[in-house]
């Protein structure tokens, strides 16, 4: 089984955006060592638009992750200016059960059976994992289909705003990974989920 890594910005406060979602007060921390350090371990998750901006060379390589999940909402931002497949250097999956009809080749969408659809990409025979991109309803309703979160934290506090996961309380326990610290107080964190 290849794993379902959710792989996801938040604030000290575990918020992954304002109440809107927008984690737009976090972007300069996306820079120098942090910057370098996410463009050579995770390049996939970088939005193909961005990659001449921030210097990633055109056909490298995914390091983690072949498939990218993401809710309606998170997909709908790269849609406001004109991106229909954000993450193209992945296959791509949209929960939706409101767009009818894919806006994109390299985009297939969900309407029925999230988790059943999950499983069965958990169950395809890949080197390589599968990224849950967000937002925080999605992975509110894959939280225990979850095998591994990676938590880039930014050092700010937001008292509000998002949760990283849309859903009721439960005590769900994970072993730690890895952790690393950036000169300019980012945190990369991993977990394993303790089944
Ligand atoms: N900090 C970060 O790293 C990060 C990463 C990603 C996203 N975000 C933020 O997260 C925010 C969006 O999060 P969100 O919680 O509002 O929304 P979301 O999880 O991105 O999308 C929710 C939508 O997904 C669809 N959906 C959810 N469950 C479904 C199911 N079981 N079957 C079919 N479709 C399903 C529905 O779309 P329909 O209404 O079309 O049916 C639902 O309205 C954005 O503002 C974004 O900036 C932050």
């Amino acid at each position: 089984m290849r794993k379902l890594t959710y792989f996801i910005a938040c604030s000290i406060d575990g918020f992954i955006g304002d109440p809107t979602g927008d984690g737009s007060s976090t972007y300069s921390y996306v820079a120098g060592e942090f910057l370098e350090y996410l463009k050579a371990e995770y390049p996939e998750t970088v939005a193909a638009h961005a990659w001449p901006v921030l210097g990633l060379e055109p056909g490298t390589k995914n390091r983690h992750f072949d498939t990218v999940i993401q809710g309606m909402h998170s997909y709908q931002l790269g849609l406001d200016i004109g991106v229909t497949s954000p993450y193209a250097q992945m296959r791509e999956y949209v929960a939706t059960r409101s767009l009818a009809k894919s806006p994109d080749p390299n985009v297939e969408l969900i309407a029925d059976d999230l988790v059943g659809r999950v499983r069965a990409l958990k169950a395809e025979d890949s080197p390589l994992d599968i990224w849950l991109c967000g937002g925080s309803t999605i992975a509110g309703e894959l939280i225990d289909e979850i095998d591994e979160l990676v938590i880039k934290t930014y050092p700010q506090v937001f008292g509000a705003g998002m949760p990283m996961f849309g859903t009721d309380f439960a005590a769900r326990d994970f072993e730690l990974g890895s952790v690393r610290a950036f000169d300019n107080g980012v945190l990369v964190r991993s977990y394993t989920r303790k089944r």
